[in-house]
């Protein structure tokens, strides 16, 4: 029997916005809002923005998310922030491993590893990024890339973990840049993702684990990349930091 998984769109707003700005963003997309039921949406602001736009949430159909955490409850790391701290100012999700913190901060697997575990265990979903890079893509690996992140991430997790992770497939190459991976290229790599959790943890945690695409989603492309069957979501980056754009994004028409 096919589950039904219910669409998450999330806006990364990365290291944009101040208070202030997050906050009348966040009060103009909530006025503009449908009361929708069959899908969900997501906001990640930064760190600083979250005692703001966490309180302007309550009661919003929309859920707060972190882009990152550091793995430790607390303590002398400077600089870092702990799951408790996430679930403090309200998060229900986190973003682990996106390529930006894999590239520039040079994260690797066994810390997004652990980064997962935190996550899990304080209680918060992570939506854990995995992609390959352009040169990995023109050279034939992008799944065994994708794939190989995907077990070094998840692999200690049993299958009721498995329930509560969301997968983000964002091919580098497509971030920021404009280029997006066709809805079949897309798709594509889903299914490999799909099946490789099937093949690792049965057919339920596969069938219920939600698969975000993310890359240069725009309003131009969310309906087509959504009518795949094994896309469930948008990871979206420069199109969630203008309510008009990220409204048309939610908004996206569900495949009859
Ligand atoms: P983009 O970013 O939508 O600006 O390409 C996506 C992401 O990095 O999550």
């Amino acid at each position: 029997m096919m589950l039904a998984r219910m669409p998450l769109i999330a806006g990364n707003w990365k290291m944009n916005k101040s208070g202030t700005e997050a906050r009348d963003f966040v009060r103009e997309f909530l006025a503009q809002l449908p009361a929708w039921e069959d899908r969900e949406v997501l906001l990640c602001p930064p760190f600083t923005a979250l005692a703001v736009v966490g309180p302007l949430l309550y009661g919003s159909p929309v859920r707060l998310g972190a882009q990152n955490l550091y793995p430790e409850e607390s303590g002398a790391f400077t600089g870092e922030i702990s799951p408790r701290m996430l679930v403090d100012a309200g998060c229900a999700y986190v973003i682990l491993g996106h390529s930006e913190r894999r590239h520039h901060f040079r994260e690797d697997d066994p810390l997004i590893r652990r980064k997962v575990a935190a996550a899990l265990a304080s209680g918060l979903k992570p939506i854990l990024c995995i992609g390959e890079s352009l040169s990995q893509w023109e050279a034939g690996l992008a799944s065994e890339v994708v794939l190989g992140q995907l077990r070094a991430a998840l692999v200690d997790l049993s299958a009721e973990e498995v329930f509560s992770v969301v997968v983000a497939y964002e091919p580098v190459w497509a971030i920021g840049t404009g280029r997006t991976a066709t809805p079949d290229q897309a798709q594509e790599m889903h299914a490999l993702i799909r099946a490789e959790i099937r093949q690792l943890w049965g057919q339920e945690p596969a069938e219920r684990l939600r698969l975000l695409y993310g890359g240069s989603v725009r309003p131009e492309n969310i309906d087509e990349l959504m009518a795949c069957p094994d896309i469930d979501g948008a990871l979206v980056g420069g199109a969630s930091l203008e309510v008009e754009s990220f409204l048309r994004i939610v908004g996206f028409r569900q495949a009859s």
